[in-house]
């Protein structure tokens, strides 16, 4: 029995099975002073994450009781103590927004931002009753503040999240509990990969005026290595995540990448006319 185990604060996160939360989780894991619960969507990545030593539950944020579920197991694991939820799980539903059904809309909302504002609320829940106290990081996206073609399911669920998170911010402003947005732009990992597949799943190129743009974005989230120029590798975020952790007084926002930072200066700086411009080039 690790008796440290009882003052290590917990912290969840979800989508561990890859990317940035199996980097995330198992770099926090090993860092004193933390218990982390790293959550995946799949049994059988749970079964893999606690074969690797990390502490792992499941919970698909698509399953409203298996948010509820996975957090209650958690939270008798812990004695109801909650230091930070890092809301990490998310897919992209590539295509045009036309489209895009309403089906296929509302199954990107149920993970990217209805599973997580529901953990997020229960999380609250607990960080209040234990004195008002505790951290939420958002993993948004540059793609929460500006928009790029046939990315337009993603987009708004990131934008969303960023409206829900502002909103939470001014109203937590009295307590102790602090909300955090990190704003990646590319970073390896099996994003692209588990896109093309929901491509593939509910996008039907044959039958769109798009089906040229689709070549290229098939070419794009098919492409071995980074696609992009400026890829950065997960670390990049765990080092954001690690100051919204441990930061007396966190940033609202973390920036990650130099598009990050770019698309975030052009946003202030110019237009919305003089921005498309620019995002049509990338896209
Ligand atoms: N990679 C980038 O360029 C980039 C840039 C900006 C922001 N982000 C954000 O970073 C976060 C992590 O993405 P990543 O880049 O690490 O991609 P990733 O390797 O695809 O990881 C995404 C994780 O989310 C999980 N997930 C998907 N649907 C879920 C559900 N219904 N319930 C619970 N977990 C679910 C995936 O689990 P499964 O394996 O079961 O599908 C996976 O563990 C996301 O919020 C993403 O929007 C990524």
């Amino acid at each position: 029995m690790n008796n440290t185990r009882t003052i290590d604060r917990p912290v969840i996160i979800t989508g561990c099975s890859s990317g940035i939360g199996y980097h995330c989780a198992s770099m926090l894991s090993k860092r004193p002073g933390y218990r982390v619960f790293a959550t995946a969507r799949k049994a059988e990545d749970v079964a893999r994450l606690k074969g690797q030593g990390l502490e792992s539950v499941q919970l698909d944020l698509a399953e409203e009781q298996s948010v509820d579920e996975a957090f209650a197991e958690i939270m008798q694991r812990t004695g109801n103590q909650l230091y930070a939820l890092f809301n990490n799980g998310a897919y992209g539903q590539p295509g045009a927004v036309e489209d895009l059904s309403r089906a296929v809309l509302r199954e990107q909302f149920e993970t990217n931002l209805f599973g997580t504002h529901q953990l997020t609320r229960l999380a609250i829940r607990v960080m209040r009753a234990q004195g008002g106290h505790g951290r939420i990081v958002q993993d948004s996206s540059v793609l929460g503040f500006v928009s790029l073609a046939m990315r337009g399911a993603y987009s708004a669920s990131k934008y969303a999240l960023e409206g829900l998170s502002d909103t939470l911010r001014l109203e937590l402003a009295d307590t102790d509990i602090h909300v955090s947005l990190i704003e990646p732009g590319p970073i390896e990992s099996k994003f692209r990969h588990n896109a093309f597949l929901m491509y593939r799943k509910n996008i039907n190129p044959d039958a769109s005026v798009h089906h040229d743009k689709y070549l290229a974005a098939e070419a794009r989230l098919t492409k071995e290595g980074p696609a992009v120029p400026f890829t950065l590798p997960p670390d990049a975020v765990y080092k954001k995540l690690l100051q919204a952790l441990e930061h007396p007084c966190p940033r609202p926002r973390y920036y990650v990448t130099f598009p990050t930072y770019l698309l975030g200066f052009l946003k202030r700086v110019l237009s919305t006319r003089g921005l498309d411009s620019v995002l049509r080039k990338i896209g």
